[in-house]
């Protein structure tokens, strides 16, 4: 680290502190506290993760930082501050839950910060890009989560929000780790590859989160790593899915039960075409038989031609014929 890096860092380390002090024993952080407790967190998940409250003052991180004799334009410049009509400068997260975001050393360079309010917006104000802190280069919670990998057969659980690694970590899933977004890049996946060798998907249950969970298990996998996908229920985040049905079927129903690429797959292309059309289905079955003969397991070839088989009616000798012919061109 450059020596103003060290310096961002230790600003960080400071505020982080500063922060969760707030939160966990002020009047100015109640707010902040009341927000979690509802949203069903525990105190020693709280401190385990440094959760912290801005409070509504709008110089309060600023004249601390000050007070420790920081130079505040730099501070601004990483996203700390902000400065208004050039030259005072105020809190950026005020009113906002503290979300620590560590490097892969363990070091804080970054904040996430949620509103309290669903009127303040936007929902969530992170720090920007910068030297120390780059979006696609970062996983939420790597750093502590890649302790909990070996244990758990080299695998590695992937959400997309803070919030979901830590409720999924008070739910005892703690090799958890977020992309902060739906967006996830090769660099992530190769970080990921030198720690673990299975990756479990656990993205939002909506449509952008299953639509990011197909592109993201294609950069995965890519990179060498065997990925499953879970499937959240009635559009649901994790967080949303833990709080209604509880540890134990999150881990059961979700994790252990998470689908494997190719089922996802087949399911995920089934979408696309008309079933009813013969001309589509046609194309459906194609595509399938493309997608089943590069599976190199033949017990598990088997298992997806019997599916087709059965939900389309087709004779066995012909599926198995196809299949034979695709992995021929392979060879
Ligand atoms: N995110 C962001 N900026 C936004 C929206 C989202 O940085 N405007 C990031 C946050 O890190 C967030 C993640 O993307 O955790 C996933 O977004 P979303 O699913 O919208 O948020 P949740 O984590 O579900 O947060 P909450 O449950 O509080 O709504
Ligand atoms: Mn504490
Ligand atoms: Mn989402
Ligand atoms: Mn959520
Ligand atoms: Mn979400």
């Amino acid at each position: 680290y450059s020596s103003e890096q060290q310096n961002i860092i230790q600003a960080y380390e400071w505020s982080t502190k500063l922060f969760h002090h707030v939160l966990r024993h002020t009047s100015d952080g109640k707010d902040g506290l009341n927000y979690l407790k509802n949203r069903g967190f525990e105190l020693e998940t709280i401190e385990h993760f440094q959760l912290g409250y801005s409070p509504q003052k709008d110089q309060f991180l600023s004249s601390f930082l000050k007070g420790k004799g920081f130079e505040l334009d730099s501070l601004t410049e990483y996203g700390l501050l902000t400065k208004r009509d050039g030259n005072s400068y105020h809190d950026r997260f005020i009113g906002r839950i503290i979300f620590p975001i560590k490097n892969h050393q363990g070091k804080v360079v970054a904040f996430g910060g949620r509103s309290t309010q669903p009127e303040m917006e936007p929902k969530y104000l992170n720090s920007p890009e910068s030297q120390l802190f780059q979006k696609g280069q970062i996983l939420y919670n790597f750093h502590d989560a890649r302790k909990h990998v070996q244990k758990n057969n080299r695998e590695i659980v992937l959400f997309e929000g803070n919030l979901d690694v830590i409720k999924a970590y008070q739910a005892g899933v703690k090799n958890a780790v977020a992309t902060l977004g739906t967006s996830f890049s090769e660099y992530q996946a190769a970080i990921l590859n030198r720690y673990a060798d299975h990756v479990i998907i656990c993205f939002d249950g909506d449509k952008a989160g299953k639509n990011a969970s197909y592109k993201t298990a294609k950069i995965l996998k890519k990179a060498g790593l065997q990925v499953r996908i879970a499937n959240i229920p009635n559009e649901m985040d994790p967080d949303d899915y833990i709080d209604a049905y509880g540890a134990e079927k999150f881990k059961k129903q979700i994790i252990q039960a998470a689908e494997s690429f190719v089922s996802f797959y087949l399911n995920h292309l089934k979408k696309q075409y008309n079933l009813s059309l013969d001309h589509e289905r046609v194309t459906y079955i194609e595509k399938a038989l493309d997608i089943i003969a590069q599976v190199e397991n033949s017990v598990e070839r088997d298992f997806y031609l019997k599916e087709l088989e059965d939900s389309f009616d087709l004779y066995r000798d012909t599926l198995e014929k196809e299949i034979e012919k695709r992995r021929r061109i392979k060879e």
